[in-house]
């Protein structure tokens, strides 16, 4: 946990409520964390399942880990200190972005459980639905897509996830989709499901 540093600092509260919002926007707002090993399909699940959402007249919104890694947490490596404030970061925004009642996507490796679950306390009941997108680290590094797993294995990319650093699996994920066996279509579906079964959202 990030030590508190400022002192002499007062919480205001606006005058809109959540519940203004919700009512507002016609829709709750919740975090979707998606986490799985690089290659395992979670920036391509998170487009497709913000753009359904959209379709359908929920407003989402995508955090995306190489997108924010250029601006926002330009200053982070991938040591473990760095991706646990990576993560804690994140986890602050996603928050800030479910108060606004927007339905955040995140797409981060996120790697450790206890990072995770600090996120799931951040958060009230039933507003972060933890996802796994699981892919056997062979068909990741078969697709390949950005070509790290290659580097990592020849040793010019460091502390790579699943290769030389540690990948530790959600033991009680609200979803796992398997990507390995599913299409991108049927993954989204699965997720749009879920949310619909729990109330979330209503599609016409
Ligand atoms: S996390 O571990 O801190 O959650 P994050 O999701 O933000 O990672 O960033 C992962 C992305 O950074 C990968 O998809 C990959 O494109 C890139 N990357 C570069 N170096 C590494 C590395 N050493 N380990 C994992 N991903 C890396």
């Amino acid at each position: 946990m990030a030590e508190q540093k400022a002192t002499n600092i007062k919480w205001h509260h606006g005058k809109v409520t959540r519940e203004n919002r919700i009512e507002l926007m016609k829709q709750k707002g919740a975090t979707i964390w998606l986490t799985g090993l690089s290659g395992s399909g979670k920036s391509t699940v998170a487009v497709e399942l913000e753009h359904a959402l959209l379709e359908n007249k929920y407003l989402a919104y995508i955090l995306d880990g190489d997108n924010i890694r250029h601006g926002l947490n330009k200053n982070l490596g991938f040591s473990p200190e760095d991706r646990t404030e990576n993560i804690r970061r994140i986890g602050e925004v996603a928050r800030l972005f479910t108060d606004a009642n927007v339905i955040a996507i995140t797409a981060f490796i996120s790697p450790y459980r206890q990072d995770r679950d600090n996120i799931r306390r951040l958060l009230k009941d039933g507003e972060f639905i933890e996802v796994y997108i699981k892919c056997p680290l062979e068909v990741c590094e078969q697709r390949d897509t950005k070509g790290l797993y290659k580097k990592a294995r020849e040793g010019t990319v460091k502390e790579f996830t699943g290769i030389s650093a540690p990948y530790e699996e959600p033991l009680n994920p609200e979803l796992t989709i398997d990507t390995s066996n599913m299409s991108v279509e049927e993954s989204t579906r699965a997720i749009l499901n879920y949310l619909e079964e729990k109330n979330y959202v209503k599609f016409s």
